[in-house]
């Protein structure tokens, strides 16, 4: 009888763990899908992953703008953002309007809701 009560208390506190962890996995995957449904047609993420159309973005937050080695940036980025470090702040001004940032800036993308914004921020404040 005792062996049994331990095995349920055990099976209790182990299903309390997973209770606790799945939330925040799947929170961080839908932060993954959104990266990789909006952003990931031009971008790569990993650490010195080739850039694609437009530069990869590992370690984003903290570098400083239109900085990415080996990448070309057009002059209206480098102009509106050069010399700026990337934010979380910044990074949502970015998302909701890229050409409202950069004006003539080679990405243009709009983000009106907040929530998905939030979360592809979360996502690179995570990358590092
Ligand atoms: C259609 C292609 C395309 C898509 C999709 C796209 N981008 Fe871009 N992105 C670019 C290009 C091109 C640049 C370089 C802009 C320039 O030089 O003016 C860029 C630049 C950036 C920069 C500036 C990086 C730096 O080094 O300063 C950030 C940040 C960025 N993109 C984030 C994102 C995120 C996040 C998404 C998804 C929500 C996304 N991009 C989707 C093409 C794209």
């Amino acid at each position: 009888m005792f062996h049994i009560r331990r095995i349920f208390s055990c099976l209790a506190l182990a299903l309390t763990a997973v209770a606790l962890v799945a939330p925040v996995s799947a929170g961080e995957s839908l932060d993954m899908k959104l990266v990789q449904s909006h952003c990931a047609a031009c971008h790569t993420f990993g650490k010195s992953e080739p850039h694609g159309q437009g530069p990869n973005l590992y370690g984003l937050i903290g570098r400083k703008a239109a900085s990415a080695s080996g990448y070309t940036y057009s002059s209206a980025i480098a102009k509106a953002l050069g010399g700026r470090v990337w934010t979380p702040e910044l990074l949502d001004a970015w998302l909701a309007d890229t050409q409202a940032v950069a004006p003539g800036t080679g990405m243009t993308y709009f983000q009106d809701d907040q929530p998905t914004r939030s979360h592809l921020v979360k996502y690179f404040e995570n990358l590092r």
